[in-house]
Formats: C-alpha cells, sequence, structure tokens
C-alpha cells in the first residue's frame, strides 16, 4: 500500500434524517456514525484522517476530540465535490492514495477498503470507483459504462434519464484517488444543473475525459455500503450491524438463547461459556468474562464483569466493577462506582451507589448502601439503609471486615463500624462502632404480661376484637 489519507466527508446536515442531531452524530450500537469510518481509516492505516465539517461543527469536532484525526472546515455545504476540494491545502506536496469516505456509510468493511485500494495501485489509476449491484438502487448515483464495459461517468439521481435510472449498478460514495490528479480535475468540474451543487461523481467524468485511468471495483456484499441518510435507512443499517455483533459473540462461544433479543455495542466483549438469556443489553465499553450467566432483562453500561459471574432477572448495572464469581440480583440496581470483589453477593431490590465491597460480603436483601466501603466478610442485614444525605451534603459510611449488620439498620453517615462489630437489629446508628463491639441503636421493647385482653376491652369492648388496634 503506498501512502494513503483517508478523506472523510462529514460536512452535510442530512435534512433527510428530520433531526435536530446532525446526520453523522446520529449513534449506531453505542458509536456515532461518523466514528466508524474514522476507526476503518486509522486502522487500515492511514497516515493521516482528515474530516471535513460544517453543520453543527463543534457537536462533531467534540465528538472525535479522542480520535487523532484533523477536522477540516467546509464554509458552506455546496456539495461533495466542494467538500473534498477543502483538503487541497491540508494535502499539499502528497502524492500518494487519498481513500474519500463519507460520513454516513458505517458498514463498509476494512477487508472491501483493502481490496479497492489494492485494485487502484494494482492498475495504477487516477480513480478507482467502490460500487454495488444493489436491488433498489434509487437515490444513489448510477455508474454508467461505455460499450466496452469502460466507466465513463456516475449520473446522480437527479440528473439521471430514465434509461440510466434503470442501471442497479450504484456508486458507494467510496472512492481511491491519486491525490494530485484528483485536485486538479476538481477545478474542472461544474455546479450540477438541477442543485446547483458540486457533484464529487462529477470528478470521474472530468478525468475519463481527458485520458486517465479509471477503474471500478465491486463491494463483496451489497448491504455494506448502504448509506444512511433516513431513519428508515438507519434502521437498516443496526439491524444489519446487530447480526455481525451477534455473530461474533457466537463466533466466540457465547450462548445466546434468544439471539433476536439481545443487544449490544460495538465495544463490548463476552467470554467464552458465557451464557445470554433473552432480552440483555449490553451497553458502552462492557466486558463480560467467561462462565457468566446474565438472566432476561439484564442491562450492563460501561461495566467490567469478570468470569463466573451471575447476574439474575432484571438488574440494572451502570459503571462499575465486578468481581470474579458474584451474584448479583434479582432486581438489583448498581449506579455509578460500585466496585465488588471476587464472590460478592448483592441480592433482591437492592441499590447501590459509590460502593466498594470487599471479597466473600453479602448485602442479600432490600438494602440502599451509598458512599460507602465495606470491607471482607460483611453480612448487611435485610432492609439495611446508608443514610448518606442531609439534604446538602453527602457523607461516607465505612464499615470494616467482618461485621455483622442486623435487619432494618439505619446507618446515619458519617459513621464507621470498626472490625468484628456486631450491630443488633433495627438499629439506628448515629455513632462510630468500635472493633469488636456490640451496639444496640434502638429504644428498649416493653412488655405487659396479661394486657392484650384489658387492651382490647377497653378499646373494642369484645375479647376477639377485631376492629381497631391498640394505641
Ligand atoms: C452520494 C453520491 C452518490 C452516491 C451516494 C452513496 C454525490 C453528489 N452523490 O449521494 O453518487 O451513490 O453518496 O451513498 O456525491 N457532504 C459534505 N459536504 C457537502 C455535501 C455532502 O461533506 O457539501 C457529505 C455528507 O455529510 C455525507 C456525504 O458527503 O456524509 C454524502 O452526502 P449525501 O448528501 O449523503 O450524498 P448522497 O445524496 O447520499
Ligand atoms: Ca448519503
Amino acid at each position: 500500500m503506498r501512502e494513503t489519507v483517508g478523506l472523510i466527508l462529514a460536512a452535510g446536515e442530512g435534512t433527510r434524517m428530520r433531526s435536530d442531531l446532525v446526520k453523522v452524530l446520529h449513534p449506531l450500537w453505542g458509536r456515532p456514525m461518523v466514528t466508524y469510518p474514522v476507526e476503518l481509516c486509522l486502522r487500515l492505516p492511514c497516515k493521516r484522517v482528515l474530516v471535513v465539517i460544517c453543520h453543527q461543527a463543534e457537536r462533531v469536532q467534540e465528538t472525535l476530540a479522542a480520535w487523532p484525526v484533523e477536522c477540516l472546515h467546509q464554509g458552506e455545504p455546496k456539495g461533495t465535490a466542494h467538500a473534498v476540494a477543502q483538503a487541497e491545502g491540508a494535502l499539499a506536496g502528497f502524492d500518494g492514495t487519498l481513500l474519500v469516505l463519507t460520513g454516513d456509510t458505517p458498514l463498509l468493511r476494512e477487508e472491501t477498503v483493502r481490496g479497492l485500494i489494492a485494485a487502484h495501485e494494482g492498475h495504477g489509476a487516477e480513480a478507482t470507483i467502490l460500487t454495488a449491484r444493489v436491488e433498489g438502487p434509487a437515490g444513489y448515483g448510477r455508474i454508467i459504462r461505455d460499450r466496452g464495459g469502460k466507466v465513463i461517468r456516475i449520473v446522480e439521481e437527479v440528473e439521471a434519464s430514465a434509461k440510466e435510472k434503470r442501471t442497479n449498478e450504484i456508486n458507494a460514495g467510496i472512492y481511491s484517488f491519486a491525490a494530485p490528479a484528483l485536485f486538479a480535475a476538481l477545478r474542472d468540474v461544474p455546479a450540477s444543473a438541477v442543485k446547483g451543487e458540486f457533484f464529487l461523481p462529477e470528478v470521474i467524468r472530468v478525468l475519463v475525459e481527458q485520458g486517465s485511468r479509471v477503474e471500478a471495483v465491486a463491494a463483496p456484499d451489497p448491504k455494506e455500503v448502504l448509506g444512511i441518510n433516513t431513519r428508515r435507512e438507519l434502521t437498516s443499517a443496526l439491524g444489519i450491524l446487530r447480526e455481525r455483533l451477534v455473530a461474533g459473540l457466537l463466533a466466540g462461544g457465547v450462548t445466546l438463547l434468544d439471539p433476536q433479543s439481545v443487544y449490544l455495542d460495538v465495544q463490548v466483549t463476552v467470554g467464552q461459556d458465557t451464557v445470554l438469556y433473552p432480552g440483555v443489553i449490553l451497553q458502552g465499553n462492557t466486558s463480560v468474562g467467561e462462565r457468566c450467566v446474565l438472566y432476561p432483562g439484564v442491562r450492563l453500561r460501561d461495566t467490567r464483569v469478570a468470569e463466573g459471574v451471575t447476574v439474575l432477572d432484571g438488574s440494572v448495572i451502570v459503571e462499575s466493577d465486578i468481581g470474579a464469581g458474584c451474584t448479583i440480583g434479582p432486581y438489583a440496581h448498581l449506579r455509578p462506582g460500585s466496585a465488588l470483589a471476587d464472590r460478592v453477593k448483592v441480592g433482591n431490590f437492592c441499590e447501590l451507589k459509590q460502593v466498594r465491597i470487599g471479597t466473600g460480603s453479602k448485602v442479600p436483601h432490600l438494602s440502599y448502601v451509598g458512599d460507602c466501603e465495606i470491607g471482607a466478610d460483611v453480612n448487611v442485614g435485610a432492609g439495611t439503609i446508608t443514610c448518606n444525605y442531609d439534604g446538602f451534603t453527602k457523607h461516607r459510611t465505612v464499615i470494616e471486615d467482618g461485621v455483622f449488620v442486623g435487619s432494618n439498620v439505619s446507618l446515619v453517615a458519617p459513621v464507621r463500624i470498626g472490625r468484628g462489630a456486631i450491630i443488633a437489629a433495627g438499629s439506628t446508628i448515629t455513632e462510630d462502632i468500635p472493633p469488636g463491639a456490640l451496639a444496640f441503636g434502638r429504644s428498649p421493647q416493653v412488655t405487659k404480661p396479661d394486657r392484650a385482653q384489658a387492651t382490647r376491652a377497653k378499646l373494642g369492648g369484645s375479647t376477639r376484637g377485631k376492629g381497631s388496634h391498640p394505641r
């Protein structure tokens, strides 16, 4: 491969999407559309990646801030040829291969682009077009060949004759150019008589007329050159990409009991022999280790799950870290910053936020634990609540190793429970407890022998009285 620069056209508004968000920022399985061609260019690798932007330029630039690309402003989007011309200054003196991609063709695969570039360089062509044979060519530019089968031009839908519209060989909008020849020919591209825009496909006609070598390579699978202009096309692309992602999991040894109902983002990884039940959703930078079981309706986002973890039905885990052999749920909510060591159990209807829990500890039932540090081998009884918020500030709770917290305990933060302490059920704990202590934080029980009958008589006049309760 010669020295290659990638140029991605992403300045258009995308009016056909009918959205406040510029088209190239619409997400596909966790990543904005425009990052797909960017990533492809970087993988090739391209020496530089230039992105032409205009509509919502700041948002696009912000989205691409983490990627090593150079953004070029197209003052006013006057068409795809005008967009490409923006790169001329930045590429002065560059005589390698310029790969032109569009920001709205996210399904394109690296192998296909490699094939395009190899054919281009193999032929010593000035331009090589990626094409596809599709069933519904409407909306795409059509490839026009002469009797001998040589490409002579591309005609846009708006300018095509009825006969040309019947051609089902389309321009994918992806090209490989010899940079100097391209920039020279762009100067001769006229504005479209119909739309007033400068169409990049017109440069093909200019190059052919001046005797340059123009080639075409067909994409092996027409699906991958699907251009996204409408919500309908976005939905199709989501479906195609989802199939690929699911196929990747299956190939990696993951069991999906109902692949149609599992959704995952592109960055997600899942280890071998993990089982995903129906309705599992894995988002963002989530990784799930080997031999895990995720039961129905589990959703994980930006979460790392080690091996051998079981997440029971209906649990949601966000921005958290789950150690090996943990059991979570059913119906647990782990909010950002939950970090569980190995073999931790977080059970039914528990909510966690900013919590570190040590090895082997258990929060099995109906608890809220927030802004808290829990050591190893701690048992947190049913219904325990950390009272971490006084209406103004959040306060921390520390529970050291081996503590036993009885059921229905309120821990009023800031508070520290020393190693090995025991807290009696029903306690409200407002002061630190030293290591090894037993703490009661509840009013003493009062029991009056034989008074039940008298109480009933007083309240209801009946010894078996149903009516009112003792007050
Ligand atoms: C384009 C091609 C068409 C091809 C199709 C493949 C042109 C004129 N037509 O049509 O032959 O079949 O792609 O999907 O090129 N853009 C800019 N600046 C502009 C205009 C557009 O950067 O001034 C960007 C857009 O953001 C978009 C890309 O170029 O990412 C393509 O523009 P779009 O309007 O989607 O072109 P199509 O009508 O799809
Ligand atoms: Ca398009």
